[in-house]
């Protein structure tokens, strides 16, 4: 009796113990922001101390399967890291507010509703600005464009070389993207929606799908880091081009701040610096 007590203490340690690994892991990314934001509030504590203002913390949602947007790599130090472009983004809208950076890691598909449920205080996540997510959620200013691109096994590149000549064919897809909303405008189009990008490239890769569906950044990503599969010539349209940050519907003070940030990151270049630098950071 007293032997199983033991052991079950001793389980319980190392479930908690692997818990906190995992918490730290997951703060990762939030970590270097955590250090931006830390200087700021310090700065603003000085002039006026205000104890609400330093324990701010700003939530980010984000699917982070999405290179050079959102997306894990092992840091220097050997950790699981969330970086990319959306999150250089991210720390510069908190490092703006005085806030503590925090990332969530979520689906793809749940975002919206993370939003609206205030768990996350901004979604950003390479998210198209639709009409019918309008409906839903706010939308901040355009803050960078990209096209789609058709990606294939090296052997079909020719075969799927135009919008048509996916008809009939088993298209993969992310859950909830407008990637899914666009393939299953192809006339008899088999599609196979999945929640993580990298698992589309894997049903790719094992035949059993015959084309994907991606924003051309991410499919480059793919294409350079995954053997055997190509980039066609065919041109997907869109016509919800750009992305967005969502913020949940009627808080037009973040969306303000949201817009200013952005406003600055346009206007000195830093976004196109941030994007040419995390798509080198994807490539390794
Ligand atoms: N731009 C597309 C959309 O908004 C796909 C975004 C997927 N983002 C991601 N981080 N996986 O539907």
């Amino acid at each position: 009796m007293k032997k199983w007590g033991i052991l079950l203490t001793a389980v319980l340690m190392l479930t908690f113990v692997l818990a906190a690994c995992g918490q730290e892991k997951n703060n990762g990314a939030g970590q270097a922001g955590n250090k931006a934001g830390q200087t700021t509030q310090n700065g603003a504590q000085a002039a006026e101390p205000d104890t609400n203002e330093t324990d701010k913390t700003l939530t980010i949602g984000m699917s982070a399967d999405f290179p050079p947007y959102e997306f894990h790599i092992k840091n220097e130090q050997g950790e699981d890291e969330i970086v990319g472009f959306d999150v250089e983004i991210a720390k510069e809208i908190a490092k703006d507010m005085g806030a503590k950076l925090e990332i969530k890691d979520l689906k793809f598909d749940s975002l919206l509703n993370e939003l609206a449920s205030g768990r996350v205080d901004l979604v950003i996540s390479g998210l198209s600005p639709t009409p019918e997510r309008a409906k839903q959620i706010d939308m901040s200013k355009i803050y960078y464009k990209a096209e789609q691109a058709v990606v294939t096994r090296e052997a079909d590149k020719d075969k799927f070389a135009t919008m048509e000549s996916l008809e009939g064919a088993k298209i993969g897809v992310q859950q909830g993207s407008i990637q899914e909303e666009m393939a299953k405008k192809i006339p008899n189009a088999k599609l196979t929606s999945l929640a993580k990008i990298s698992d589309i490239v894997m049903q790719l890769n094992t035949n059993r799908v015959d084309a994907a569906i991606l924003e051309g950044p991410v499919a480059k990503s793919f294409v350079k880091n995954v053997k055997g599969i190509v980039i066609t010539d065919a041109t997907p349209e869109n016509e919800d081009e750009g992305y967005v940050i969502g913020v949940k519907k009627g808080n037009k003070e973040l969306l303000d701040q949201v817009n200013s940030t952005l406003d600055r990151l346009i206007a000195d270049g830093s976004i196109d610096k941030f994007v040419t630098e995390a798509s080198e950071l994807a490539e390794k």
